[in-house]
């Protein structure tokens, strides 16, 4: 593998396949070369470093990683978390199909069909107005408490797909900042909200101590006794729930096989169900689904997940660029980098592989990310100018949803594409200068100011087109990603699926509860953390 890497290092500068404006000039057909459409989805990486020599030597290291085997294994349910002892199985949760899914020997799809019918029936009633709260008024406000993975991906498609909500008003707590919650309960009439408490562990800190917070806002508004009424609840760990003293018909289980940040697609996804109803919630998996079958048949130089997490180990692990930037050029995707962030850096943000040794150069890069065209305005310029490289990737629908807004979308479009252009073509010194003298001013000032306005080019972005942002599009798009993360994981042969690089710093919050709280000395702790609480607690008041 190591010689492989190597060797694609060589054939990236010897064939001088990072000067991508050379290579475009060189070839009218690059556009068709390096771009694939699946259906509506059109992915053109054709403004990234690659030539046909590079990609046979990705497909090498592909080979060499086996990731198609890995990924078959995935899908075929087969403990591939083994430092956690589970299987793999979020793909299950959309499995339209229906197919059996065996995870020690047993069908789990009957499972997941019961639960997606559960979820339907609750949602039904709760948009219907058939459930109420103990008052008998209708919900009008749902309140989604959880953190990570039980509230990242539920935040990040109710947004995204806010034109389809025909439900109550949805609110998402995550932060054990009290101000998170203290905000968003003034919103609430505590008659018509209900909280859902998300949590796939239930011990979660965060998420225990606002729904403790959130119940007490009940409890005093309307009493202890109608408390059941408000809440529900979501989770593997069944037997805390019911501890908590929530009803078991209002309890929506998921399974140790559906990682945190892969559980948009299990009960977690409730509340987006209930903003845009079960039907449109179905269209979702579907979509997601799609891509399944897409990641698990399509050969590699047309496989959109497979091409994708190719290109990303490039540049991460060939090219060297250390972060990727998601620029989605879709207001309603204004969360999908910080999704994609904990998707990406929760599961392979990784120090060994898969036998314990360290990772043999760079394992996943830091993702970030907001949408154009705000983007543009405040951090494109180190993207343009600055020393760093760093890979874009655009996204943008061909039509919103908003047809009388055509010109705004217009404007966005040729927004995102001047800017995929502007980091290819860049901006040469002599240009630069004609610019400037063609304005007027005199020769020894131009060469003064020209070096400034210079664009080096050949910065490498991606762009991903598709027709409309519908629950359909937004399945597949997460989806892609999802896979591209475990294309990734699997080439650089680490656990894409456990996290506990977390757990470090929630045992020490523990720890350190009490020493704060003024109740244990701080004795022990390292001289920074003394002070540091030192001086809180002399502030404190
Ligand atoms: O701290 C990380 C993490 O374990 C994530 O992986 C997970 O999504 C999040 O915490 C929340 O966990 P839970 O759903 O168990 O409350």
């Amino acid at each position: 593998m190591k010689a492989l890497v190597e060797e694609l290092k060589s054939t990236a500068t010897e064939t001088d396949a990072t000067d991508i404006r050379a290579a475009f000039a060189a070839d009218p057909q690059r556009f068709q070369r390096f771009s694939v459409t699946l259906d509506d989805i059109l992915f053109d990486y054709s403004k990234c470093a690659v030539n046909d020599r590079v990609l046979d030597g990705l497909e090498a290291i592909a080979k060499a990683a086996r990731v198609a085997e890995k990924r078959d294994e995935m899908f075929a349910g087969k403990p591939i978390n083994f430092t956690e002892g589970r299987a793999v199985l979020h793909t299950a949760l959309r499995n339209r199909s229906n197919t059996p899914v065996m995870v020690d020997g047993r069908d789990v799809m009957p499972d997941v069909n019961a639960v997606l019918d559960a979820m339907g029936a609750f949602s039904d009633k709760v948009r219907s107005g058939e459930l109420t709260g103990a008052t008998g008024k209708k919900i009008t406000d749902i309140v989604n408490i959880g953190i990570g993975g039980s509230d990242l991906g539920p935040v990040m498609a109710t947004l995204a797909l806010a034109p389809e909500h025909d439900g109550p008003r949805t609110h998402f707590v995550s932060n054990i900042d009290g101000a998170h919650i203290a905000d968003t309960l003034k919103l609430l009439d505590p008659e018509t909200s209900l909280f859902i408490v998300a949590s796939k562990t239930f011990t979660t800190i965060e998420t225990m101590t606002n729904a403790q917070t959130a119940r007490a806002f009940i409890a005093k508004a309307l009493g202890e006794d109608a408390v059941g009424h408000h809440f529900c609840a979501v989770s593997t760990a069944l037997d805390k729930v019911a501890a908590f003293g929530i009803s078991s018909d209002r309890i929506f289980g998921f399974w140790d096989w559906v990682g945190g940040r892969y559980s948009i697609w299990s009960a977690i996804g409730l509340p987006l169900m209930i903003a845009i109803g079960k039907e449109k919630f179905g269209e979702f998996l579907a979509g997601a689904h799609a891509i399944d079958e897409h990641f698990r048949t399509a050969p590699l130089r047309q496989n959109l997940p497979m091409l994708l997490g190719l290109i990303g180990y490039y540049h991460r692990n060939v090219l060297g660029y250390p972060s990727r930037a998601i620029l989605p050029y879709d207001q309603r995707l204004s969360r999908f980098p910080a999704y994609l962030q904990q998707l990406d850096m929760e599961s392979n943000g990784k120090g060994v592989t898969l036998d314990g040794t360290p990772v043999e150069g760079n394992s996943g890069p830091v993702v970030w990310g907001e949408p154009g065209t705000n983007g543009q305005h405040a951090f494109y310029q180190l993207i343009h100018q600055g020393t760093t490289v760093i890979p874009a990737e655009f996204m943008i629908a061909a039509n919103a949803h908003e047809p009388t807004l055509r010109h705004q979308h217009d404007l966005l479009i040729a927004n995102c594409l001047a800017q995929s252009e502007a980091l290819m073509k860049g901006r040469a010194l002599e240009e630069a200068k004609a610019q400037l003298t063609d304005k007027g001013m005199d020769d020894a000032k131009a060469d003064h100011i020209a070096p400034h306005r210079v664009f080096t080019g050949n910065r490498p972005s991606l762009t991903i087109v598709y027709d409309k942002l519908t629950p359909f599009a937004l399945g597949r798009l997460i989806a892609l990603y999802e896979h591209r993360v475990f294309v990734e994981g699997a080439l650089f042969n680490i656990n894409s699926f456990d996290q506990w690089g977390v757990e470090l710093g929630k045992e020490l919050a523990t720890g350190l509860l009490p020493v704060v709280e003024g109740k244990e000395s701080a004795e022990g702790h390292d001289s920074s953390t003394v002070g540091l609480v030192k001086a809180l607690l002399a502030a404190k008041n």
